[in-house]
């Protein structure tokens, strides 16, 4: 989904002048299960939820059972883990599987800086979702689904509580599938819990999984020398997203090159540069929470 501005952007830069209206538009399903590559637990726990989701359909609405169970329909889905382990992908998957439109919606693109935007944007995208009979899908949504803040000291932590309550309103009101994903959360809300009735772990890849991934992200058209089980066995404990770009950034390295094969040496200094920048910024993450906890 690319949420857009009716008004000039610029304008919203200025708190006085009117709110820019965010429209949300479905879309096809950009991935489908073959494109994922996850160990067969999760791809059956994923499977499960989705044909659920899908009968639950024919047996609460086209069977009408809503008319005599009134609250059992909780078909919320929550899928969380690591950055890069394939969520985004997996809820595009799920709504392909369905045969039905994504629309997808980033909690950064919905926040709004003016009070009560929020909230009326939340409604917005369950609304649409219904109308255009599409799955809807909030991505990145740690914010929305941790527990509410107690002491609220900010302007944001008010709004996110507002969003929070509202978004537990409007989902009980709802009687489609709903998707979440998320990459932490310390502090899941109960509330939310007791709606969304799956919780789905993305773990990082195996090794039985890296190996696939290596293979899958090695196009046949690409000279190389690469041994997927070799790459495979090396770097542990990263991502499909730090798979398919290292792959991606030795070939280009390669092409600017004008090497006639992209050898894995270039890749390994990819992964090994990714990792070494992400232990970088581990390293700085705990020094700002050190940082916190001696002020
Ligand atoms: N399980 C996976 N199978 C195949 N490709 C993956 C997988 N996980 C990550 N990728 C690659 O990494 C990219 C980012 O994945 P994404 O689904 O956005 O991760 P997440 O939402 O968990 O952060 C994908 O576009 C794909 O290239
Ligand atoms: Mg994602």
């Amino acid at each position: 989904m690319i949420p857009i501005p009716k008004s000039d952007s610029k304008t919203s830069e200025s708190k006085k002048s009117p709110e820019p209206q965010i429209e949300f538009f479905p879309e096809e399903p950009r991935y489908s299960f073959n494109d994922l590559i996850l160990p067969d637990s999760v791809k059956d726990q994923i499977l499960d939820v989705a044909d659920y989701a899908e009968n639950s359909k024919i047996v609460f609405e086209t069977w009408n059972f809503q008319s005599v169970f009134k609250q059992s329909k909780r078909v919320g889905i929550n899928l969380y883990g690591a950055p890069g382990t394939g969520k985004t992908m997996a809820a595009h998957a799920i709504a392909k599987h369905l045969g039905r439109k994504i629309l997808a919606v980033n909690y950064a693109d919905i926040e709004s800086k003016y009070v009560g935007e929020t909230p009326k944007n939340i409604r917005k995208a369950f609304e649409a979702a219904k109308s255009t009979n599409s799955i809807l899908f909030f991505d990145e949504a740690d914010a929305i689904l941790s527990k509410r803040v107690t002491n609220m000291t900010s302007a944001t932590d008010v709004s996110v509580n507002q969003t929070r309550s509202v978004m537990l309103m409007v989902m009980n009101d709802y009687q489609d599938f709903v998707i979440f994903a998320t990459n932490f959360i310390e502090n899941f809300d109960p509330a939310f819990m007791r709606r969304i009735s799956s919780h789905i772990e993305f773990p990082l890849p195996d090794l039985k999984c890296r190996r696939q991934l290596w293979e899958h992200y090695i196009p046949k058209e690409m000279p190389n020398d690469i041994d997927a089980v070799e790459i495979a066995t090396k770097y542990e404990g990263i991502s499909g997203s730090d798979i398919s770009n290292a792959i991606l950034m030795a070939a280009f390295k390669a092409a600017r090159r004008r090497e006639s094969i992209v050898r894995k040496e270039l890749v390994f200094e990819s992964i090994e540069a990714t990792i070494a920048s992400r232990r970088s910024n581990q390293g700085l993450k705990l020094v700002e929470e050190g940082s916190e906890v001696s002020s």
